[in-house]
């Protein structure tokens, strides 16, 4: 349809999945031992996660670009703000684990944080006893020293930041807390505690209490997966393209972008599957998809691809028939409204597309111009969207460096590494 002589061809690894990467940071924060870990994520949000740690006395060097060592055990107050920057995985996370430690804090963040919800965290927090003051359930939010009480909780919001951070809340309470979670939401945080021989046991519910962990790990992180999203979407929509992921997170709650595109007629596969009692990594063979079909996207389905939801759009458009988004309320409170940004920049590029009550309609094979994008300041949407100029323009803006190191400072050095 475009006249598109570019392809993406060849092998690439990724650096460490984000969301492992600041969960075992925040883990080592808690272990009076050295602990090691390999691949971090080097995304700006992993980056303030580990000042924030810093600023409440955990010692971290890095050992080299690959290497890092952590060591904890002696969490305090911190004298400053911890300022989570962009960061809603380091301010919701972090406010479980300080609060289950008795540690008193300060939270801000940057415009975008300070427009995101936080209730969602506050009040089962104070459920626990947990002092607590915000803005109106928006940052800033402070928390003082508190003895808490364990916790019987059903989350309300489908998140796993909100399940990360009672789970981190719940290691500073003598008796069990059960806390009953959307079983679509990534687990990475419980089966890490799980892997250290906490005391946890996971099912339908998750029960947890206070669990000393008294030796350090040394643990890798495998590719980020969400990262991958957007190498996957180019791979499949260029002409010619085949690319293989190496090392790439292996996690079933993280791989419903993956089923979904197999459902779609994506040429996709999963191959090299390791052993690991950690987290799993694999290969990922993505090669160019001439037959996209639409797809039904249901609201327990979006939880499970909730990051991805910009990419899938983008792929959407390429698509024969209408793929249908539902339930996409949480889109509205990620880094920008992500469902509006969608809608917008489709819209003003020429797609079928309609957006109401939280539905995203999209019929593809429209054919799409330039326009100026709104990028809103948030890196998955100007990732998503430069894949697209890959595909309608031969080349990438190349305009987004500050905004994509949030979560993939390695984007365009990543395409560029394959792309012919
Ligand atoms: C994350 C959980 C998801 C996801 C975010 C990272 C995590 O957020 O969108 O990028 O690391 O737990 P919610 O839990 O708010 O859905």
């Amino acid at each position: 349809m475009y006249n598109t002589n570019k392809k993406l061809y060849g092998d690439v690894t990724l650096p460490g999945d984000k969301s492992i990467s600041h969960r075992l940071l925040m883990v080592g924060a808690l272990i009076n031992d050295r602990s090691y870990i390999y691949n971090l994520s080097n995304s700006n949000d992993v980056l303030t996660t580990i000042k924030c740690l810093r600023a409440c006395n955990v010692k971290i060097k890095f050992i080299d670009d690959k290497k890092i060592k952590i060591h904890g055990g002696n969490l305090q107050s911190p004298a400053e703000n911890l300022d989570c920057q962009n960061s809603g995985t380091t301010v919701r996370l972090l406010t479980g684990l300080l609060a289950g430690q008795g540690i008193s804090a300060n939270f801000s963040g940057d415009g975008s944080l300070l427009n995101r919800p936080m209730k969602r965290i506050i009040e089962p927090l104070k459920k626990m006893n947990l002092k607590i003051n915000s803005n109106n359930n928006y940052l800033p939010l402070t928390i003082e020293k508190s003895s808490l009480n364990p916790i019987n909780y059903k989350t309300v919001t489908k998140s796993a930041k909100v399940k990360s951070a009672l789970l981190f809340a719940s290691l500073g309470c003598d008796q069990y807390s059960t806390i009953s979670y959307d079983l679509e939401t990534r687990d990475h945080t419980e089966k890490l505690l799980k892997y250290l021989h906490c005391d946890i046991s996971i099912g339908d519910q998750i029960s947890i209490r206070k669990s000393r962990i008294n030796k350090g790990f040394s643990l890798t992180v495998p590719g980020d997966i969400s990262s991958a999203g957007f190498l996957i979407a180019g791979a499949i929509l260029l002409p010619e393209s085949k690319i293989r992921i190496n090392n790439v997170l292996y996690n079933e709650t993280r791989l419903k972008f993956i089923y979904l595109l197999k459902k779609m007629n994506a040429n996709i596969s999963i191959e090299d599957i390791s052993s690991s009692k950690f987290e799993k990594s694999c290969t990922i063979v993505a090669s160019y998809s001439p037959n996209l079909q639409s797809v039904q996207i249901n609201s327990k389905c979006a939880i499970g691809v909730i990051d991805e939801i910009p990419i899938l759009s983008i792929i959407a458009t390429q698509c024969d028939g209408k793929t249908v988004f539902s339930g996409l309320e949480e889109l509205k409170y990620k880094e920008s409204d992500r469902a509006m940004l969608i809608y917008e920049n489709l819209k003003n590029m020429g797609a079928d597309i309609s957006y109401s009550d939280d539905n995203i309609v999209i019929k593809g094979k429209n054919n799409l111009h330039n326009t100026c994008i709104i990028h809103g300041n948030d890196h998955r949407m100007a990732m998503s969207f430069e894949i697209l100029h890959l595909l309608l323009n031969n080349k990438m803006s190349h305009q987004y460096n500050d905004i994509i190191s949030i979560s993939f400072p390695d984007f365009y050095s990543a395409i560029e590494s394959i792309l012919q």
